[in-house]
Formats: C-alpha cells, structure tokens, sequence
C-alpha cells in the first residue's frame, strides 16, 4: 500500500531531492586498511553486529521499495565488504526485481569477486567499483592491513569484466607518502584495461584514522602528475551531483575521475541517503548519528508510516559537513565510522 504523499518528491532543508540509497549489508571485512579499519583495534576479539541484529534481506527490499516510492533511483550495496554477508547475490536479485531503480552496483574490495562475478551479474547487478589503492604490491600488502598481494583483486577485476559488469570503477585513496608514488602507474593500467579509475581525496570520516591535512593529496596535484604523462582534458559530469570530476585522456580513449571532497566540496547536489546494516538511515557519510527504522520496522508499522519517518526525516536534513569542515577540524568529533556505512 502507498500513499498519495508518495507522488510528491520528497526534498530537505536545501531543496536537494533523495535520489541515491547506499546500503551497507555488513559492519565485516576481510581487509584491516589502516585509515578505515585499523588491525588494532579491530582485532581477533572485536565484536561485530551479532546477525540478529543486522536487517534481513526482506527488511532491505521492503525499504528500498518505499525509498523507490520517494525518488531513489541508483542503489549501491556496499559494507564493510559486501561479498562477506552470505549469498548476497540473492539480495541483488530481490533488488534487482524493485521496479524504479535505474542503477543497481557495489563498491567491494575483489578479494571474493571471481567466485561471485558471474552470480552477481546473473541476479542483475549492472556494474560494480572496485577499491584498489595501488599495483605495487608491498604499498598494497600494507594498506589492506592484512598483507595480502594485488593478485586476487586483479582476477577478481578480470572475472567482472569477463561477466559484463561493465563500466568497471576502481576507487583509489590517496595518501601522501603512502600510494602517492603510484598514481600514474595505476592511471596507465586502468587505461589499457578500459577501466575507469577515480583517484579520492583522503578524508577525515570517522574518528580512528588519525586524519591530518598533511595526508592530503589535493586532486588537483593528483591530475597534475598524471597530466604531465598522459595530457588530460576537462569533460562534463555524466549527472548532476556526480562525486568524480571527469577528465578525458587527449590522445586515445579512456578517462580518469577525481574525488575532490575535501579540497571542492560536492554537498550542493548531494542526494545520497545511507542505510548501515542495523537499519539506521544516515543522512550524511560524516553524520554523528542515524535514525532507527528497524525497531518500527519489527514492532509492525506499515509502509505509510515507515515513510512518513523517512519523509519527515529528509525535510529536516540541513548536512554539508564537507562545505563546512574547517569548523570542526580542530575539535574531536564523534562520526559514523567509514566502515560501517560503506563511503
Ligand atoms: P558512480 O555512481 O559510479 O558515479 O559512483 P559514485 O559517485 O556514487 O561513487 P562511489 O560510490 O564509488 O564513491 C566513491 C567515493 O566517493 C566513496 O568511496 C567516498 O569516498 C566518496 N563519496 C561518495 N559519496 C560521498 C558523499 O556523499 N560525500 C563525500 N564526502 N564523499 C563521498
Ligand atoms: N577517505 C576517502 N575514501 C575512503 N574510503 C574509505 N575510507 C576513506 C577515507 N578516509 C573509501 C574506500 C572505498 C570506499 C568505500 O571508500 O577505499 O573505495
Ligand atoms: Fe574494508 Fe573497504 Fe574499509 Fe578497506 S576501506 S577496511 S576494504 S571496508
Ligand atoms: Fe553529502 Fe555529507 Fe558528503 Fe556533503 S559531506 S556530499 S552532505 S554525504
């Protein structure tokens, strides 16, 4: 049942619709990258969401449904590390049956994707991104803090593509002093192997990396290295409020992205609404809190009165934490970490 409300759009404090839903599936990961998860604290005794309390793939379809209802086009399912959640694929295909949605993806680490690329593609994902920081692999070994080699990742890419889930994204951090060495390199492979590799600014989410401005790379210095090699050319945004800056190599074809969020925030335009996997909605990716939806969810409310919540909750929303930052870099923050809403 839906209600005639569901024919308005809805819009916050900004007249910014709600276009895109990013769905973290699991608070786990088979990585320990030092500026997301560090190994010492999230080690062999930490606990994670018992699966009680994480939201069942029936709890995720019916609320995609009712955020369908009030603009969502593009889902992204992400984690954590989405392949870890089991049969995930079966997710994808109960979303994949969700009339309304225009795009339907995942950010994953490729450890697990050659044994789910081809299932994947079957249950109707369309494409997939990629997090790969860097092809050397001893800076590789070190930023997924487990020391494990770029080889499954890179056949997990390949597996992908055999699959069809094309566009293939891969997603780099950039950390000076740490990957910074190897962006060109990385730019020249995502080139020959027509991937689109978008270069992001590292930011100062959560509360555990230890963020400094220093660590920061501005996008700009990250086009200059790559423009110096392979000259480069400005090309429009595929959609308002896309977070890459597109760049087109001059000579050839093939274009690389930049993901400029501390040096030129994009909150003008943002439309992106989080669900962690215990079914709180988060409104910013640098929010302090989200809003429950599991508890009325299993206490029995209709949708109506689920998206009542969800609309009443998006007409208030006032966030552009990335536009205002240098107000709150000085004093600690209690944030969501990256981890468990998924970037
Ligand atoms: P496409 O749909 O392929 O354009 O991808 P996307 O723009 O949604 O990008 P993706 O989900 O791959 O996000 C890439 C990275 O951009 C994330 O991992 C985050 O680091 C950053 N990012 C994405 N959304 C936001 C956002 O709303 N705010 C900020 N500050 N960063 C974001
Ligand atoms: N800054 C920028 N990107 C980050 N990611 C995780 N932590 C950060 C950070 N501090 C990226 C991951 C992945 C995506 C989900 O978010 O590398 O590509
Ligand atoms: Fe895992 Fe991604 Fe965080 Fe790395 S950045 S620890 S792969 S969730
Ligand atoms: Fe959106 Fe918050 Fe990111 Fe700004 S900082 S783009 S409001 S998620």
């Amino acid at each position: 049942m839906t209600s005639d409300l569901a024919t308005i759009p809805v819009l916050d404090r900004f007249r910014r619709p709600l276009r895109d839903l990013r769905i973290s599936v699991t608070d786990r990961c088979n990585f320990r990258c030092p500026y997301c998860m560090p190994a010492e604290i999230y080690g062999d005794r930490y606990q994670f969401l018992p699966r009680e309390s994480l939201l069942s793939f029936e709890e995720i379809e019916r609320l995609t449904r009712i955020l369908v209802n009030l603009g969502v086009v593009k889902v992204r399912i992400t984690g954590g590390e989405p392949l870890v959640r089991a049969e995930i694929d079966k997710l994808i295909s109960m979303l994949g049956r969700v009339p309304g949605i225009e795009d339907l993806t995942m950010t994953t680490n490729a450890f697990l994707l050659s044994q789910f690329a081809d299932k994947l593609k079957e249950a109707g994902l369309q494409r997939i991104t990629v997090s790969l920081d860097s092809l050397d692999d001893a800076v590789f070994r070190h930023m997924n803090g487990r020391n494990f080699g770029t080889e499954r990742v890179l056949e997990g890419i390949e597996a992908a593509d055999r699959a069809g889930l094309r566009p293939i994204k891969i997603n780099a951090v950039v950390q000076r002093g740490v990957n910074d060495h190897t962006i060109v390199e990385l730019a020249r492979f995502a080139r020959e192997h027509d991937y689109i590799v978008r270069f992001i600014e590292y930011m100062d989410v959560g509360t555990l990396n230890g963020w400094k401005m220093d660590d920061v790379v501005p996008a700009e210095e990250i086009l200059d290295r790559i423009h110096a090699e392979m000259p480069l050319e400005p090309v429009e945004a595929n959609y308002k409020g896309e977070v890459a800056l597109r760049y087109r190599f001059k000579e050839g074809d093939g274009e690389v992205g930049v993901i400029a969020s501390v040096t030129k925030p994009f909150c003008g335009d943002c439309s992106r609404m989080r669900l962690s996997p215990e079914g709180q909605i988060v409104t910013c990716l640098f929010a302090t809190s989200g809003t429950d939806l599991r508890t009325p969810l299993r206490d029995g409310a209709n949708d109506d009165e689920i998206e009542a919540i969800i609309r009443g909750l998006w007409g208030l929303r006032d966030d552009r934490y990335s536009e205002i930052r240098t107000m709150f870099t000085d004093e600690p923050r209690k944030k969501v970490e990256m981890y468990h809403i998924g970037g």
